[in-house]
């Protein structure tokens, strides 16, 4: 019995003692990771700075983070790729009065349960300027508006630019086209 919970506690003990290091710019790795690309994510009941998030996986592959690759092979961490997307991503800002709350999974911790249930990851809840991406730009501003106001997992950095250099860096790696990243025009986004 006593052996039994020192071993639970040794085990569990790296995962404490270990903090998830984010890297400066991001990184290319061939491995698993858990992807939160479009995920929903609910608040935690008094839990202001994190939010939960149902993601998908665990997948093996091409992926691209702001974690280390050994993180992603030692932990279940979110991480961004292509896998799950039509061959058109449809992308714009959430910005003036569409812009506040989002969820930054991209490095985030996951619990992956054994039973095969819903994947969950905490991530930090980050208020402003964020991009939306789906399947389809909106039609109208109503549209804009109740996209924007999902509390979903995305990111603020994925710019024209970052876009084509992560498209690039993907592409390079992956032996088939990296799905095309369209930049919507929407109508009134934020603006009245
Ligand atoms: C919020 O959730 C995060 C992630 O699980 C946790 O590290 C943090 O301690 C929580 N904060 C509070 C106030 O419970
Ligand atoms: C992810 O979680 C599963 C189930 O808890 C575990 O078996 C597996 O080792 C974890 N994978 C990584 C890379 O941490
Ligand atoms: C690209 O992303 C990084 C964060 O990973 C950010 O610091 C940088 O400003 C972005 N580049 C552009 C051109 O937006």
């Amino acid at each position: 019995m006593l052996q039994s919970t020192t071993s639970l506690l040794l085990l569990a003990l790296p995962t404490l003692l270990h903090a998830i290091e984010t890297t400066s710019s991001p990184v290319l790795c061939n491995g698993p990771y858990i992807l939160c690309s479009t995920a929903l994510c609910t608040t935690i009941p008094g839990n202001s700075t994190y939010v939960t998030c149902t993601c998908q996986g665990p997948y093996t592959g091409l992926n691209i983070g702001i974690t280390t690759c050994d993180d992603r092979e030692t932990y279940n961490i979110s991480s961004f790729s292509f896998e799950n997307t039509a061959s058109n991503i449809y992308v714009f800002p959430c910005e003036g009065a569409n812009a506040g709350p989002w969820a930054q999974c991209n490095g985030a911790l996951c619990d992956v349960p054994e039973d095969g249930g819903d994947i969950t990851c905490a991530c930090p809840l980050e208020v402003g300027e964020h991009l939306y991406y789906g399947e389809e730009c909106p039609s109208s501003e109503e549209g804009v508006q109740e996209a924007c106001a999902m509390l979903r997992s995305t990111t603020d950095f994925l710019t024209n630019s970052n876009a084509t250099t992560m498209d690039d860096d993907m592409a390079e790696e992956l032996e088939e086209e990296p799905p095309t990243i369209e930049f919507c025009s929407v109508p009134g986004n934020g603006t009245s």
